[in-house]
């Protein structure tokens, strides 16, 4: 009882047996390009030839096809209509499912990516695989699979079409409580609609892995600047309806987001839309920078007098 507190006070839906720390020894998960990472803006290289991403078919709702509580998420299976092509991709992609990360209601947010060290309440993961390829082979393929992710922020202040097209969505958590349970979906709702205004021509580009093992490192991340904004009370149903186990009274399903990895020695491009938000964010970040600086240079000179 006592050992399962602090586990969840720790870690969320995560197990002690089965938790992000234990998957050094899985699959590629100690990896060198490894997800989700923090994009730091003063770092980001801004690349003209980054146009905004183009979607097919995802003003389609009846691709909304199946939800399902895996115990670690909620996921969506689609249907083969929806596909994404541009800049800096190498092929058509089609869109397979998608899924979300989150913390505990709005207050403890559970983006797995960061903007500066930002956590954002949720983050949607939309998952495609190169010429509609099956998992197992994309995963085999450095860019096998392209995720589009979207922060999701819970806000008073969320558009009502969005609001509305969330609340739908979200409707469907409590007919999937259970781990395994699944549902089909008859959904009025698309992938457009709940991305909102999102403005695709503004996203962060990097070569990172699957943030669950085995952490394949195959996956093109597009990341869009800008979050969703959703009411406050979808964000809460996610970390209050689900379980993470087959019992409706297990361990709720909540902080299912993986720490932050190592950058290293790769580049996050910013695109073209982008220009002017780096620029800015350069002009905001560096004066705290400075006095940084200064307030350590002023707390060495007495230890170097010394
Ligand atoms: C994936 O596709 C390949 C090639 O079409 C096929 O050989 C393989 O059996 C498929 N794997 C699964 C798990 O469906
Ligand atoms: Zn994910």
């Amino acid at each position: 009882m006592t050992l399962m507190m602090v586990f969840s006070l720790a870690g969320g839906c995560y197990a002690s047996s089965e938790g992000p720390k234990t998957w050094i020894s899985l699959g590629r998960c100690n990896g060198k390009r490894q997800s989700p990472i923090n994009i730091i803006l003063s770092e980001v290289s801004h690349n003209p030839s980054l146009g905004p991403v183009s979607l097919v078919g995802y003003e389609n709702s009846k691709e909304l096809r199946e939800i399902k509580n895996t115990g670690k998420t909620v996921d969506v299976h689609l249907g083969d209509g929806l596909h994404l092509g541009g800049f800096g991709l190498p092929a058509r992609y089609t869109a397979k499912s998608f899924h979300l990360h989150w913390g505990d209601g709005v207050f403890q947010p559970g983006s797995e990516h960061q903007i500066d060290g930002k956590r954002y309440s949720m983050e949607l993961h939309i998952v495609h695989t190169k010429n509609n390829m099956n998992m197992s082979d994309a995963v085999k393929d450095p860019k096998g699979i392209a995720v589009l992710a979207f922060f999701v922020e819970g806000s008073e202040k969320a558009q009502s079409k969005t609001a509305d097209a969330w609340e739908s969505f979200a409707k469907n958590l409590k007919k999937v409580s259970k781990k395994g349970e699944d549902e089909d979906l008859d959904s009025s709702v698309s992938l457009l609609d709940l991305m909102g205004s999102t403005d695709l021509a503004r996203y962060y580009r990097y070569p990172g892995s699957l943030t669950t093992p085995g952490c394949d490192e195959a996956v093109v991340w597009t990341i869009f600047a800008e979050p969703i904004q959703v009411p406050p009370k979808v964000v809460k149903k996610f970390s209050s309806e689900l379980s993470s186990t087959d019992s409706s009274k297990g361990p709720q399903l909540k902080n299912n987001f993986r720490p932050v990895q190592k950058t290293g020695d790769r580049k996050v491009e910013a695109s073209d839309a982008l220009k002017d938000h780096l620029s800015s964010a350069a002009f905001l970040v560096s004066p705290p920078v400075v006095f940084i600086l200064f307030l350590s240079i002023t707390t060495f000179v007495p230890f170097l007098s010394v």
